[in-house]
Order: structure tokens, then C-alpha cells, then sequence
């Protein structure tokens, strides 16, 4: 349970809060690439954190970002002729730059200045991962561009897709964190998707797990571990939550690249009772196919136009009563739909003074607590939560696997590594010719 005040401090990002003052000190993504598939194309309506924004892919294929409205009088740049690297607004023909700067001002004679006194609001851009990126902070304190391990991967090693989440973003990242939901709404009652995928692996979902959480630098990292048909050893997933909206999941799909994938995930604001819900899947060990992932996680079916999906509040997200006496405990067919529609339905911004936390729900105090630690150092003058030398984010990784249950669950990724290593060398050995 939170207070309202607290409640307040952490879901509200707009430019005069204080997590949108800190939310605005990292780079987070403004798009998808594939959103801006052309050089001189149709402009985007991009809105993050309550500001309405305006994306465009210029002449020379960079990208800008800037304020939506026309610094002349107001109409909107969506509807702008993108040419000559620039938006020229087709109510009087001002044109805007990728950096803001006014370029051309044609209802001005030509010898004035009166456009180098104007400047509209404009962030920089990057792109990695199949995403388009932003600093939305005072350009005095950019920090370095990410260094996620799927923002440095081949572009066949990564697809990430998006939809939207009418909800804010807290609830995401509550559902996010904790496990425990795994056994209930996910569960599979006909043996076949996330429950066959898990016992593959040798830890079945359906069973509760002991719950442990470390800090970090950059947040925290959660534990689960749970029993193994055989005794010496257990099964352990862990996932780590890196402010300010990020998390990492294990993606064990074996008809996806190693099948030791992952998958991270970001919930990033539109405004305070909408988010952005990323979905990255990337394998640096080998190519993931987008086809595959898009039959297992139905997004064709899931999205309508604009990433948008399909079933909502309004259709009860089509849950399917039959389907839910045969087939799944949700009643809900789609795995992202079904942490969707639970986050929505606890309100556009759920208010936590009202519930009632019990053991289980470790892995959420743990997300609450980092956070507002992350934010009063901030306010106290602290460099941002994660933005040190101490995190290394290409370090920072997720796995599930089945090990040795004397190994303290925090040495999983070490043992991971062992794990990989030795298939890969079996690999090796099998593909040699006379082996
Ligand atoms: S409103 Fe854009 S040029 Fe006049
Ligand atoms: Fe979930």
C-alpha cells in the first residue's frame, strides 16, 4: 500500500513532476523504426509524457522530433510536407528543421530576421534496435546512448513491436516484476504454450516460487526459483527492472534463434493514463525470425491500425467463457492480452492507497521502494538511479534455467553462461565432419 501522495509521485511524468523531471534524464524510445519506413515520408504523432510531438524521417534519413504545433499559429506539423530535411507547415509554408531551428519563414520579406528569433522545441534522436530513441532532458545532462544488449545487436538478432496500454505506466511494470501472476493468468489448462514451453525447460510455471530481490545500481533484480523433479537441482528465472520503466523476462522458446532468448520490456508514457508497451525479443547468440515470434504471440491478431488492439474494455478484451472451462484459466487466448487487459482493468491510474499486499507480492514493494529511493536522491540532487559508472546495461540479462540447487540463485547467469558454452561446444563437436 501506497499513500495518495506517494501514488501521486510515482505515476505522474509530466514536465512539472518529479518523475518527469527524472524519467525525462534517461533515452527512451519515442517509436518504431518501422513507423518512419521513408526518407521524406508521412510524418508521426508521437506523444510521451503528456507532450505532443511530432516524428519525421528527413531527406537524408535522420530522424526528427519536434514540438507538433506550428511556432506561426498552431497547425499541426502531422499534416506538413517533409522535404528538404525539414516540415514545412502547409498553412503559411514555415519550415522547421530536425533541430528546431526556423529555415524558412516566406511570409516574411526575405531580408528579415525575424525567424532566427523563433525556435521550436525539438529532441534528439537515435536509432538501435528497431526503435527510434529520444532525450526529452536539458542537453546539459544527456548521458551516453544505452548500451542494452539488443541495442547493439545485428538488426536479424532483435524485432521489437509495440502496442498500446490505456493505463499508466506503473501497472505494467507492477505486472512486470512479480512472477507469482504466472501461475494464474497465464496458466494453460490443455498442456499446451507457456506451461509446455516452461516444463521443456524443467520448471513448470504452475508451481509457486520462492521470491527473492537483490539491488542493483540501475534497480533491482528478482528472483524466482522454484523445485526440479530432481532434488539436486532448481529452477530459476530472473529478471531484472532498470529505471525507469524497464524490465527483462527469459524467452524460452525453442523454435526462436538458441531458444534461450529474451525479452525486454518498457512501458513508456504517452501521458498519465496511457503507455507505450515495447516488446523487444532479441537473441545475441543467433537470428530470431519475426514470423515465429508473431505466431506465438498472435500480434497480427492482437493489432489493429496504429498499434492499437483490437479487444478492449468495451468487448471485455473478448474473453471467451468455453475457452476458459477447456483451455486457459484467463478465459483470455492472447498472452499479451491477457497482461493488458488485467493492468487496464485496475483503473487508468490505479490508486494503491486502497489494496492489500501480501507475501507474494515482494517483487512490487521491491519496484515501489526503488523507485521512490530513485526519486527523492534525484530531488536531493543525486545523479539519476542507473545513469553511473557502476551500471554496465550490456551486462545486465535475464535468464531462466534449470541448475544445480547449490548454486545461490544470483550466480544463475554464471551458470547460464556455463551452460551455453558447453552446448555450443556439443554443437561444435556434433557438426564436425567424421565426428
Ligand atoms: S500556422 Fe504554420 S505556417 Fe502558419
Ligand atoms: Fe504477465
Amino acid at each position: 500500500m501506497l499513500s495518495q501522495h506517494e501514488n501521486e509521485l510515482l505515476t505522474r511524468t509530466g514536465a512539472d513532476t518529479a518523475m518527469g523531471r527524472l524519467a525525462r534524464r534517461y533515452w527512451l524510445p519515442a517509436l518504431l523504426s518501422e513507423e518512419l519506413a521513408e526518407p521524406d515520408g508521412a510524418p508521426v504523432r508521437v506523444k510521451l509524457m503528456g507532450e505532443p510531438l511530432v516524428a519525421f524521417r528527413a531527406t537524408d534519413g535522420s530522424v526528427g522530433l519536434v514540438d507538433e504545433f506550428c511556432p506561426h499559429r498552431g497547425a499541426s506539423l502531422v499534416l506538413a510536407r517533409n522535404e528538404e530535411n525539414s516540415l514545412r507547415c502547409i498553412y503559411h509554408g514555415w519550415r522547421i528543421g530536425c533541430d528546431g531551428t526556423l529555415l524558412d519563414v516566406p511570409t516574411e520579406r526575405p531580408e528579415s530576421t525575424f525567424k532566427d528569433k523563433l525556435h521550436q522545441t525539438a529532441y534528439p534522436t537515435r536509432e538501435a534496435g528497431g526503435m527510434i530513441w529520444t532525450y526529452m532532458g536539458p542537453p546539459d545532462t544527456c548521458p551516453p546512448f544505452p548500451a542494452f544488449a539488443w541495442n547493439t545487436l545485428p538488426a536479424t538478432h532483435v524485432y521489437a513491436i509495440k502496442v498500446l496500454q490505456e493505463s499508466n505506466f506503473v501497472q505494467g511494470l507492477g505486472g512486470g516484476v512479480a512472477p507469482i501472476h504466472v501461475q494464474f493468468l497465464h496458466r494453460q489448462l490443455d498442456g499446451s504454450g507457456l506451461k509446455q514451453r516452461n516444463v521443456a525447460l524443467g520448471g513448470p510455471l504452475d508451481m509457486p516460487p520462492d521470491l527473492y530481490n537483490l539491488d542493483t545500481p540501475y534497480g533491482f533484480i528478482s528472483g524466482a526459483i522454484r523445485g526440479h523433479a530432481d532434488s539436486a537441482r532448481q529452477y530459476v528465472r530472473i529478471t531484472p527492472f532498470m529505471m525507469p520503466w524497464w524490465t527483462i523476462v527469459p524467452f524460452p522458446v525453442p523454435e526462436v534463434g538458441t531458444g534461450r532468448g529474451t525479452q525486454a520490456h518498457a512501458w513508456v508514457p504517452l501521458d498519465d493514463e496511457h503507455c507505450w508497451t515495447y516488446y523487444i525479443y532479441f537473441d545475441p547468440y543467433a537470428p530470431i525470425d519475426r514470423g515465429t515470434i508473431d505466431d506465438i504471440f498472435g500480434w497480427s491478431s492482437l493489432l489493429g491500425p496504429g498499434y492499437v488492439k483490437r479487444a478492449n474494455a468495451a468487448n471485455l478484451y473478448q474473453q471467451d467463457r468455453a475457452l476458459m472451462r477447456t483451455t486457459n484459466y484467463s478465459g483470455i487466448a492472447n498472452v499479451v492480452l491477457q497482461d493488458l487487459a488485467i493492468n487496464e482493468t485496475q483503473g487508468p491510474i490505479y490508486n494503491r492507497a486502497k489494496e492489500h499486499l501480501g507475501t507474494s507480492d515482494v517483487s512490487v514493494i521491491t519496484l515501489r521502494r526503488r523507485m521512490l529511493q530513485a526519486l527523492r536522491a534525484f530531488e536531493d540532487g543525486h545523479e539519476p538511479m542507473g545513469l553511473g559508472p557502476d551500471t554496465d546495461y550490456a551486462a545486465v540479462r535475464a535468464v531462466a534455467l534449470a541448475m544445480p540447487a547449490d548454486i545461490p540463485w544470483h550466480a544463475a547467469e554464471g551458470e547460464f553462461d556455463r551452460q551455453l558454452e558447453e552446448r555450443f561446444a556439443q554443437q561444435a563437436v556434433a557438426s564436425t565432419p567424421g565426428s
